[in-house]
């Protein structure tokens, strides 16, 4: 069969880091000549890109390779490749495991994707998960290689671009910095060259991307520069970044955010525990003083803030006051939105070695209080933002009715508005007139 005739079809599981993955696989496919399938039984070719954060996660991609299987049992011929986080770290046992999966890669050689697949056709099962050194020229290369930079991530106004990958700090519930390596910042005037691109093709709103930004730096240039060089760029309508670690926040990131226009008064700085003894364990290398701090800050210096977290409940002997220490971090610092989990323990990571002693009913149990707390907190968020006048940035519009937009407050809170004559990508004024659970409702003024 013809290369050109063949068709793609790409799974993505996990965070941003793993979409933003699969866009420039697709893109790279599309390159040789793959064209997209509409669905998997259509499918020449079918990637699963793969998160292993929790064993959930990981659960999935099994039980996908099982459905898979049967499809490519059904004598169609088809190529199945596993990608990302779990192909990472389990490489050659899913290989073992599964013999429907013809190649298995991690995150750091998905640019490589038309040689891998030549191998396969040649008969070969590809296995590709080496580590290259964190400075060598083929790991910052790849965070987009060159021939590739015209093609950058672009989402109706909104583009991602990812500025550093991997991450150091060993936290000791999470197995990311063992399946995305070291730490990896790529050089200032490559991401300019992409933001610049992206904002000729249409792009208003920037995400900068990276498992720990605010740790990025690269060749003199630390975050503060690189977040001040970006949003002062002609055309960078809005900037946002994820994740920041509350140990690399600094009084100077607060200012900026406060006084730069284009950066938005949002920001995700996880967590994970309200417990200076469970920040400990966990490896944080921060207290709750110190993260109160920061946000105490940020609130003086931006009244209007957003502010999101992650929190993990049920950590190895997290008891009962621990728990209720994180509950108190909420309903102080009264968090726009929080991404809750149960602790789950990862093979390889030190917390695995510890005991997981919470038993599964009082994570539960816990997660329930928590998720319980939050909405409450968020109503009183949503109430008091009925009234206001919120700039939003115009994201989408309704399929059939294009007077009915969706668009996105600077504190990331989704917004449903009325009103002719706008576009995506356009930024209004918009008076809040009510809500449903967690939309807006607006009119433009
Ligand atoms: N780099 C980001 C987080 C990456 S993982 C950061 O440092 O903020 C996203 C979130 O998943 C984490 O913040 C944590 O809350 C959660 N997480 C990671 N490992 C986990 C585990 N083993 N069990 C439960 N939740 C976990
Ligand atoms: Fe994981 Fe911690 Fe690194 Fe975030 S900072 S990716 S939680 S090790
Ligand atoms: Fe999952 Fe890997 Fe992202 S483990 S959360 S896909 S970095």
């Amino acid at each position: 069969m013809a290369l050109s005739t063949l068709k793609f079809h790409i799974l993505t599981f996990g965070c941003q880091m793993n979409e933003h993955d699969s866009f420039r696989m697709a893109e790279i496919l599309r390159a040789c000549g793959y064209e997209d399938a509409q669905s998997l039984d259509e499918a020449d070719l079918i990637l699963i890109n793969t998160c292993s954060v929790r064993k959930n996660p990981e659960n999935k991609v099994y039980s996908m390779l099982g459905t898979l299987r049967r499809l490519k049992d059904s004598d169609r011929d088809i190529i199945i490749g596993v990608a990302g986080c779990v192909a990472q770290q389990e490489g050659e046992r899913i290989l073992q495991r599964e013999k429907c999966v013809d190649l298995v890669f991690g995150p750091d050689h998905y640019f490589r994707l038309p040689e891998m697949l030549e191998r396969v056709k040649h008969g070969e099962r590809v296995l590709e998960t080496a580590w290259s050194e964190p400075s060598s020229k083929s790991r910052v290369d790849n965070f987009i290689p060159e021939e590739w930079l015209e093609a950058g991530h672009l989402d109706g106004c909104k583009a991602y671009v990812s500025i550093m990958k991997g991450c150091n700090n060993f936290c000791s519930f999470c197995i990311v910095p063992h399946t995305r390596g070291r730490e990896t910042c790529r050089p200032l005037e490559s991401i300019l060259k992409e933001v610049e691109a992206l904002v000729h093709r249409g792009a208003k709103e920037i995400w900068l991307l990276g498992q720990n930004v605010n740790s990025y730096r690269a060749n003199e240039v630390d975050f503060y520069t690189l977040l001040d060089t970006i949003s002062s760029q002609e055309g960078v309508v809005r900037v946002r970044f994820t994740s920041s670690h509350p140990k690399d926040w600094d009084e100077k990131l607060t200012t900026l955010v406060a006084t730069r226009r284009s950066i938005c008064n949002q920001l995700h700085l996880p967590l994970q525990s309200g417990s200076d003894r469970i920040l400990d364990l966990m490896n944080r290398r921060h207290t709750f003083a110190q993260y109160f701090s920061i946000i105490n800050d940020l609130k003086t210096h931006i009244p209007t803030i957003e502010l999101s977290t992650d929190i993990i409940v049920g950590f190895p002997t997290e008891k009962e006051e621990d728990f209720q220490a994180t509950l108190r971090a909420l309903e102080e610092i009264r968090f726009s939105s929080v991404f809750s989990f149960k602790y789950s323990p990862r093979p390889g990571t030190r917390a695995a070695a510890m005991s997981d002693d919470v038993p599964r009913s009082v994570k539960e149990e816990r997660l329930q209080r928590l998720i319980e707390l939050q909405e409450k907190i968020n109503r009183e968020h949503m109430d008091s933002l009925v009234g206001t006048v919120q700039e939003v940035l115009i994201d989408s519009c309704h399929k059939k009715n294009p007077n009915v937009l969706n668009g996105r407050t600077g504190g990331y809170r989704p917004v449903k508005l009325s009103g002719s004559g706008l576009k995506i990508g356009d930024r209004v004024s918009v008076r809040i007139t009510g809500y449903r659970n967690h939309w807006l409702e607006g009119v433009v003024v």
